[in-house]
């Protein structure tokens, strides 16, 4: 029997739903950070070679999978052999948790767009970011409004909401990135920020940079958790699976090329040194803002900037366990993600005290919002990565011809699947736990 299923009404609509899946808080804060302090022309062309002749390839098998089947990862699976279900699961259970953190970011972001259109600034950052954390409503509220702006639009379905929110936001996030890197471009510390992001430094290399790449394209394709398999599943029968995914992939990479070009501008204007993650993002930046011209204005436009990117990873996120929800366990959508954001929002309560009530309360020696972190990026996703590589290239050959087709590059990326992939992803999980 056919099934009746959600199609994406364009195929711009689908490459602007999986960008926006993909663009996220990882490429503006992870990606220019990580590539300037890994010697740049030689991390640059090591990430490109890597995403473009590795990560491709799940990339592939995940829009591949949801194509053929067009179903949920875990009924997806189930397809393929009653016997793999615990690994859709595993997908479904990492694309729950990772939002329990992410989306306290996404509360903290909301927060700062509030205090510069408020014009309420404080006049230390670091101070005023450690008391907001110690409050023990304040983030957990945040993190609740966030994930209920989120949730409304899988609430409101693949067309009406997911693609019609990335419609909106993707474009609107395009023309503020450019508006933001232009500005910075004129700014006093352009040339070093240039200088620091491009010129090359060739003693740097090391085999590290290669796991760091590796980590670092997974995470932002959105590859292993059956996200992009999901989005993959509402896509019609025509589309060509590997030019979606190496369009995916130029614009994730062009995307986190230009917030380098954005950030470390402002960053050397006040000749600080570069730092990374929630440090740079709400301590350094926001006060480097506040010296700059139309500091207001620009504060403004790169909050929402990071709310754009959150939201939309977040969507894909959460529509990734729906999915599952409503194919595999016949639930209403509107149930689906109610009952999804129930969970999220009591998981998110021990990551949001993290920072404050509970930054003394360690497991392994980590927050639970660093062991949430852990878990997903070091271990959850390349080893689910692994499991889909090893079922595309050693068992369901439908779903490798579909992704990779009969042309000679597609022979090359199915021989890299099968022989040279999983022995780089179980590297890559033994060096990610070391
Ligand atoms: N790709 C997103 C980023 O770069 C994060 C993400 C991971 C989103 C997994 C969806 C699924 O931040």
């Amino acid at each position: 029997m056919e099934n009746k299923r959600a199609q994406w009404s364009s195929n711009i609509g689908f490459i602007l739903a999986t960008v926006g899946s993909a663009v996220g808080l990882g490429n503006i804060w992870r990606f220019p950070y990580i590539m300037g302090k890994n010697g740049v022309a030689v991390f640059l062309l090591i990430y490109v070679l890597i995403i473009a002749f590795i990560c491709a390839i799940p990339l592939c098998l995940e829009l591949a999978t949801g194509k053929i089947y067009r179903l949920d990862a875990v009924s997806s699976y189930e397809k393929i052999n009653p016997k793999l279900a615990p690994f859709g699961y595993l997908c479904i259970l990492t694309a729950i948790l990772i939002p329990c953190f992410y989306f306290v970011v996404g509360g903290w972001i909301l927060n700062y767009i509030w205090i510069f259109a408020a014009n309420s600034i404080p006049s230390d950052f670091g101070a005023y970011f450690s008391s907001l954390n110690s409050n023990i409503f304040a983030p957990l509220g945040l993190t609740l409004v966030f994930l209920i702006m989120t949730a409304y639009f899988p609430y409101k379905g693949v067309n009406k909401g997911i693609e019609k929110a990335n419609n909106i936001m993707m474009p609107l996030f395009a023309i503020m990135l450019i508006t933001l890197a232009v500005y910075a471009l004129f700014l006093p510390g352009a040339k070093a920020g240039l200088e620091f992001m491009f010129k090359p430094d060739f003693s740097v290399f090391n085999h590290k940079m290669i796991l760091t790449a590796l980590g670092q394209a997974l995470f932002t394709l959105s590859i292993g958790m059956g996200t992009i398999l999901t989005y993959g599943s509402y896509l019609d029968k025509k589309t060509n699976i590997k030019k979606s995914a190496y369009t995916l992939i130029f614009f994730d990479t062009l995307i986190a090329i230009l917030a380098g070009i954005m950030i470390f501008p402002i960053v050397f204007s006040e000749g600080i040194e570069p730092s990374a993650g929630a440090i740079l993002v709400f301590i350094s930046l926001p006060e480097i803002f506040t010296f700059l011209p139309f500091s207001n204005i620009c504060a403004i436009i790169f909050f929402l900037l990071l709310f754009f990117a959150a939201i939309t990873s977040g969507i894909s996120l959460m529509e990734t366990s729906i999915a599952c929800f409503v194919d595999k366990f016949k639930m209403k959508r509107s149930h689906a993600t109610l009952l999804l954001s129930a969970i999220i929002a009591i998981m998110a309560i021990p990551a949001s005290l993290s920072f404050g009530a509970l930054s003394g309360f360690k497991i392994f020696n980590k927050t639970f919002f660093d062991l949430l972190d852990f878990l997903t990026s070091s271990v959850l996703l390349p080893f689910n990565t692994f499991i889909i590589c090893i079922i595309g290239g050693w068992y369901a050959h439908n779903v490798s011809k579909e992704a990779f087709g009969e042309t000679f590059f597609g022979k090359i990326l199915l021989f890299i699947l099968k022989f040279i992939l999983p022995v780089i992803l179980i590297l890559a999980l033994i060096f990610g736990l070391n």
